[in-house]
């Protein structure tokens, strides 16, 4: 019923997409595996360890949201405050490890397509659960590419609340519908279909198996290719 609901809206917006939403970590820039990192090391320090595949759920997760699945799966129980605690250790760790970041880590063909979109005048977006996204769209010198950055500054519900996509949506005046998202998380792939927009996944598709089609990275992509994903997608 509730998909059924959103591939008919699908086809309602066939030609009409204004505006692509793009997820930061794992999706325009190579940092999906140091979150994973630094929170392993922050669970391993805990007496705890866990999967690539358990990490797959944490992905596009904000940190507290994170840190409380992690605890929850090694059946650990911490205070508020030791959350806190916690939590900001793995942001440091994970900051030294992006410390020396630069346009070298944007993943590859991300800058081309970006271009071709702005050339064919869609609006462009961040929706990013990150606190450290502006960062890291300034030291990857990608921020210029963006009309409206929403991140985990802004918007404090987690994916897979729609309120970062709604948000940026919003920002751009552009109603839901007419937005496509890329996304790397299952969490964000959700968010992106309970905000009404059509989403697809970077990945593999037995991760993302929601979206309506999964690539392997934002090389695959271009606006032709674009354009007849949404087409096929709005039969
Ligand atoms: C998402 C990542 O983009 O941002 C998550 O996929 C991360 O892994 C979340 O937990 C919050 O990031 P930060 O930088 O605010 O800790
Ligand atoms: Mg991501």
């Amino acid at each position: 019923m509730f998909f059924t609901k959103f591939f008919m809206r699908y086809r309602e917006r066939s030609q009409k997409i204004k505006a692509c939403i793009f997820d930061l970590d794992g999706v325009l820039v190579d940092t999906a595996i140091y979150h994973y990192r630094a929170w392993k090391k922050l669970a391993q320090s805990l007496g705890f360890d866990f999967s690539k595949e358990d990490n797959e759920h944490l992905k596009g997760v904000n940190r507290i949201s994170s840190l409380k699945m992690i605890l929850n799966w090694a059946g650990l129980q911490k205070s508020e405050e030791e959350i806190e605690r916690l939590a900001e250790l793995k942001n440091q760790w994970y900051k030294e490890m992006i410390g020396m970041m630069n346009a070298g880590h944007i993943l590859l063909g991300v800058e081309d397509f970006l271009k071709e979109l702005k050339e064919a005048d869609y609006l462009l977006a961040v929706g990013s659960a990150s606190k450290n996204a502006e960062a890291l769209l300034m030291k990857t010198g990608l921020r210029h590419y963006f009309d409206v950055v929403i991140d985990g500054t802004v918007v404090s519900e987690s994916k897979p609340d729609p309120a970062v996509f709604l948000k940026a949506a919003e920002c751009l005046s552009v109603d839901p519908v007419c937005c496509v998202v890329f996304e790397d998380a299952q969490a964000g792939v959700e968010a992106a279909l309970r905000a009404g927009m059509m989403v697809i996944g970077v990945g593999k598709v037995e991760d993302l198996r929601e979206a309506c089609e999964v690539v392997s990275g934002l090389h695959e992509l271009n606006v032709k290719k674009l354009c007849s994903i949404l087409k096929e997608n709005a039969n």
